[in-house]
């Protein structure tokens, strides 16, 4: 018989990994062993997909010749093209992501291979279509033209430039840059889960990222920055308190505090905070930031519980002018990063990931016929 299991596998090591660590006691994260603290604000999110996907951080001529491939990597398949418009009017952003990049992978010249070359080719593939991806769906649901990606221009300013149509201001594109990198990777998070689920099986790249979009997408995981924003919009903001305590004294889960790991302040929520206090006052209406300074007093005095970083991401998000609806799916933006290293990480060192369960079923049961049931 099985050993009583850990519910939800809390403190289950489940995978050994070279590429984030977290210590949540102390509220640190690191990438290959680079303090996240170090990384935020000076480190490019293409430089961090480098650190991840590449195992170094790249010199000038490895980000070049990264970039470039990055830029090469973007142009979505046909399936993809051939299908967008009516998949982006009749599917949600996360569901449609899922399904494109599934089809993506159609288009794939590396997709039969889990190589770790190809693997690593798809990743920069991966990561460089993710955001436009995004962008291009929100172009075609709202029937509007958006820019093309111009190459010399960053990941998150292509995205900044795309999606709300407008040259991003330099410090809007710094944060976002910010922001993505501190997305990237999480250790064993419960997306991350199901692409190494899946890869173990030696599946391939695409269906393991198929797997943790799906997972990503509940608002228990990624989808909690899009409840955040809708939970602000939702309260008044004179009653901000009110509200809070309403919401737990009827036993309602406030969306964007607690982890699962970080038993103190999540050092992204750190960053992310003052992202969002100088975004809201550049914007000349800091009510979602204060709102938000309010409510994280209120849980911490009611519940002892820290934001984490859904919290703040989602008026950060807001105030450089991204729909509330593309939280998620900008939240799938950065960690594709993470989920494609963890995936040439699994393939590298592969066991099948297949634990075991505890049976609270009926026991001895006797067989009826079906017609004397
Ligand atoms: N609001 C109110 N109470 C909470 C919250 C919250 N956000 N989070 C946890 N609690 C309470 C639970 O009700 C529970 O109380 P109880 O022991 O009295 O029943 C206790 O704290 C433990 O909660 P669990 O859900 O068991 O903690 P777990 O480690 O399983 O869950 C999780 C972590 C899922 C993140 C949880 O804190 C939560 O649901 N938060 C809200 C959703 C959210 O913000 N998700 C994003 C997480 S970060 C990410 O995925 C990128």
């Amino acid at each position: 018989m099985a050993d009583k299991p850990t519910k939800g596998l809390a403190d289950v090591v489940a995978a050994s990994t070279a590429l984030s660590d977290i210590d949540g006691q102390a509220g640190r994260l690191f990438y290959r062993g680079y303090d996240i603290h170090d990384l935020a604000g000076r480190t490019s999110f293409e430089e961090t997909a480098h650190l991840l996907q590449h195992g170094t951080l790249p010199d000038r001529e490895q980000l070049t010749d990264y970039g470039a491939e990055l830029v090469r990597g973007r142009d979505l398949g046909r399936l993809v093209q051939d299908n967008l418009a009516e998949i982006a009017t009749t599917m949600k952003p996360m569901e449609a992501l899922r399904t494109l990049v599934s089809l993506a992978a159609a288009d794939d010249p590396d997709k039969d291979s889990n190589e770790p070359e190809a693997n690593r080719r798809k990743a920069a593939r991966l990561t460089a279509q993710q955001p436009t991806l995004v962008a291009r769906y929100q172009a075609a649901r709202t029937g509007t033209e958006i820019p093309d990606p111009d190459p010399d221009l960053s990941i998150a300013a292509n995205f900044l430039l795309q999606i709300t149509g407008r040259t991003p201001s330099d410090r809007a594109v710094e944060i976002f840059d910010e922001a993505l990198v501190l997305h990237a990777d999480h250790t064993m998070n419960a997306s991350t889960f199901a692409a190494r689920v899946c890869a173990a099986t030696l599946s391939d790249m695409h269906s393991a990222i198929v797997a943790a979009i799906g997972t990503l997408k509940g608002p228990l995981h990624g989808g909690a920055n899009e409840q955040v924003m809708l939970t602000l919009e939702s309260i008044d903001p004179s009653g901000v308190a009110q509200t809070v305590r309403d919401k737990l004294a009827a036993g309602e889960k406030i969306m964007g505090f607690g982890h699962r790991v970080y038993k103190t302040e999540d050092p992204r929520a750190t960053h992310l905070r003052k992202m969002s206090r100088e975004l809201g006052e550049a914007s000349g209406d800091d009510t979602y930031y204060r709102m938000s300074k309010e409510m994280e007093e209120v849980v911490f005095a009611e519940k002892g519980l820290y934001p984490n970083v859904d919290f703040f991401a989602a008026t950060v998000y807001h105030y450089l002018g991204i729909p509330t609806d593309l939280f998620t799916p900008v939240f799938s933006v950065s960690r594709m990063a993470g989920w494609t290293a963890h995936v040439i990480e699994q393939h590298a060192d592969n066991r099948l990931i297949r634990p075991d369960s505890e049976y609270i079923g009926e026991r001895d049961q006797k067989w009826i016929p079906i017609d004397e049931r």
